[in-house]
């Protein structure tokens, strides 16, 4: 299986329309969550040349680490599966890219991190990153997609567009 995982193309899209069926056969059959997170992002990590891309789960707040009543949410993302250097662990709601697209339910595509109010630097060699949520049944979100990159403005409208096609996989098996 993994001998024939390629992903070819020339441009971003011929990359993605070759990468996703792929991924769409990874996870076919299989419905460990942690299994498929695992192969979809070393599959996007080698296929599209991210520097780091992986998964924040929403949790609840562990008792310990909890603020006072009527101070924030209940929940935080947590780190899950990934692919780079390590990462951040916890994420509060609202805050940095990650938790503002799960307050704000949608895309957020940042072009250059040192202009997102917030941002949160796990790496200082990450320039720009699109962050995708993941919604359980009842429409919560439940999972946050994170994909940096190197280089300023790596993500645009065409990761928008494929990397939502690959957020709808991933809700299959959530
Ligand atoms: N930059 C993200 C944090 C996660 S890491 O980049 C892996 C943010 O601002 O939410």
């Amino acid at each position: 299986m993994a001998e024939s995982f390629i992903v070819s193309g020339n441009t971003k899209e011929e990359k993605y329309n070759s990468l996703i069926p792929q991924i769409q056969a990874l996870i076919e059959g299989e419905t460990d969550v942690i299994a498929n997170l695992s192969n979809i992002l070393s599959a996007l990590k080698f296929g599209m040349d991210f520097f780091w891309v992986g998964v924040y789960f929403v949790k609840d707040l562990s008792p310990a680490l909890s603020l006072k009543e009527g101070e924030g949410e209940k929940k935080e993302l947590v780190l899950g599966p990934f692919q780079g250097p390590v990462a951040c662990t916890r994420i509060a709601y609202g805050k940095g890219v990650c938790g503002t697209a799960w307050k704000e339910k949608r895309t957020i595509i940042v072009e250059d991190v040192e202009k997102f109010p917030g941002h949160i630097a796990c790496s200082s060699l990450s320039k720009s990153e699109i962050v995708l949520p993941g919604f359980n049944k009842k429409g919560d979100v439940s999972l946050i997609l994170d994909a940096d990159s190197e280089y300023l403005s790596n993500f645009d409208e065409t990761d928008k567009k494929y990397l939502e096609q690959v957020m709808r996989l991933i809700e299959t098996f959530l």
